[in-house]
């Protein structure tokens, strides 16, 4: 049962919050673009910041070119990152135009070429291969050495794992899901709608079924992904459709206790959300306070007088005005 990546979402300190009240089995990132960190954009590494307590956590990452791809993985692995999954789902016009992201499986020999190019890197870790002989930029090996504790640097073979939908624009799953289980892949997870969907509709969990039967066959673990909107549904769904486990994306939001299948009370969601926020400041110190104001949102919600705490969230600049707010709505 794992919290599954959302850009914007599973930041550090989501991550955190959530690992910390109901620990999910494994906790992914928000995506990396891997050109763009190759290059030296030093500052999406802070999308890599994670905690212990999250792990096993796995590092995201998309695009399309196999030697920035071979580097970031060997940046994932000197963080000391449990796995290593490859971005095919993401279906926003700027990364699928470019065929990464789910552009991916119009590109299915290209697919592969990354999974091994990523497979290629995290054996190369493991044989002892340093970030200089790697050619990776100065600026980013000095971030790196500066960054990671010693204890992270221990040379283990990492598992390599995708995230994909069931096709483009129409369903193509069973031919999609034998060529990724061609290059074997540790784990393979499906969000049972096409490129074209988007989020719209339902998730096609008929689909996601049938593409376990082909994949039970193999050593590759399958998780189906869609729709799931509690820890029952989640464990209902993989009995039903004989999956691994599933991914949980949007029922995560403003609901850390999701993996516990606790119901919190109000006062408990108004705690949270201050911790949120607090830890937020800590841990994201560079980005503005204003990408965690939609996570306050989340926390109010099915109670009277919420939309007015929401608005008054909306305005909120940091965690002692988020506290402020939340102490005068509970004294009126
Ligand atoms: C705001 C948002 C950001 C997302 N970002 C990513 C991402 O970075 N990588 C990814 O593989 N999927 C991403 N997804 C897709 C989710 O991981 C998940 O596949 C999808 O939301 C369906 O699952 P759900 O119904 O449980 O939310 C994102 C979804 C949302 C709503």
């Amino acid at each position: 049962m794992g919290l599954s990546p959302m850009d914007g979402v599973t930041d550090a300190a989501f991550r955190y919050i959530t690992a910390k009240t109901s620990k999910p089995d494994v906790i992914y990132t928000e995506f990396v673009n891997v050109e763009g960190l190759a290059r030296g954009a030093v500052s999406m590494l802070d999308h890599f910041i994670f905690n212990k307590i999250e792990r096993p956590v796995v590092a995201q990452i998309y695009g399309i070119e196999t030697e920035s791809f071979y580097k970031v993985a060997l940046m994932c692995c000197y963080l000391g990152f449990d796995g290593i999954d490859i971005n095919m789902g993401c279906p926003a016009n700027k990364v699928a135009r470019r065929n990464s992201g789910a552009g991916l499986i119009r590109v299915p020999e290209q697919a592969k070429k990354i999974i091994r190019t990523v497979k290629q890197a995290t054996q190369d870790w493991a044989d002892g291969i340093t970030l200089e002989k790697a050619d990776i930029r100065p600026k980013i090996i000095n971030y790196l050495t500066e960054s990671a504790t010693p204890a992270s640097h221990r040379r283990k073979l990492i598992p390599v794992s995708v995230k994909t939908r069931i096709g483009i624009d129409k369903v193509v799953a069973e031919e999609w899901v034998q060529e990724l289980l061609s290059e074997s892949p540790a784990v393979i997870a499906m969000h049972g709608r096409t490129l074209k969907q988007m989020y719209g509709g339902e998730a096609n969990w008929e689909v996601i079924g049938e593409v376990s039967k082909i994949v039970k066959k193999t050593d590759t673990l399958f998780l189906g992904n869609g729709d799931v909107q509690s820890i029952e549904d989640a464990r209902a769904k993989c009995r039903q459709y004989g999956t691994d486990g599933v991914l949980v994306g949007r029922a995560t939001c403003g609901n850390p206790w999701f993996f516990g299948g606790v119901e919190p009370t109000i006062k408990e969601r108004f705690k949270a959300a201050v911790d949120h926020a607090r830890c937020f400041e800590e841990l994201s110190m560079k980005h503005a306070f204003f990408a965690m104001r939609k996570h306050l949102a989340w926390y109010c919600k099915g109670f009277d007088g919420a939309r007015e705490l929401r608005a008054q969230l909306m305005q909120a600049n940091n965690s002692k005005e988020v506290k402020k707010i939340f102490d005068r709505f509970v004294l009126k």
